[in-house]
């Protein structure tokens, strides 16, 4: 069963909520690591859970969520080999994956989105990395990882 992995700080509770729900019900193998109650944590320590946990292997991709989804996806693309995107739309989501190669999507549990947040995370699940030129950009954005 495919796996994703999905934490979020207390500005997120409700949409991410959303996502393991509907992950689930896709038939996914959803791994919660985010917080259910309103108290405040820090959103650095939600991506860092996510990410780790990404990293051990066996997973498809992972979301990162909370206010704005701008803290958490800082923060994720803090970690080595996290390519973390926060898309605004649908189409965004798509060319993160095709052009970007993004293993993790982030999302504000605060943002009015004008598209249903599934729908920005099925074309981000519906879409595969083209390769090509866009491997030779990777590869010199994964190079600032180790300094330029
Ligand atoms: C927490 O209040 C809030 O700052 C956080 O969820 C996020 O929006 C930060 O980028």
């Amino acid at each position: 069963m495919a796996k994703i992995v999905i934490a979020n700080d207390h500005g997120a509770i409700e949409l991410a909520q959303v996502f393991v729900e509907y992950l689930t019900k896709m038939g996914y193998e959803v791994n919660h690591l985010g917080v259910v109650s309103h108290d405040s944590v820090d959103y650095p320590d939600m991506a860092k859970l996510a990410c780790e946990e990404y990293k051990k292997g066996g997973y498809e991709f992972g979301i990162v969520c909370c206010g704005t989804g701008i803290g958490i996806s800082i923060s994720a693309n803090k970690i080595q080999g996290i390519r973390c995107a926060l898309p605004q739309n649908a189409y965004a989501s798509s060319m993160a994956r095709k052009h970007n190669n993004a293993n993790f999507i982030a999302f504000g549990g605060r943002i009015n989105y004008q598209e249903d947040p599934c729908t920005i995370l099925d074309a981000f699940m519906d879409s595969e990395f083209e390769g090509d030129r866009h491997q030779r950009r990777i590869d010199k954005m994964m190079a600032l990882e180790v300094g330029c």
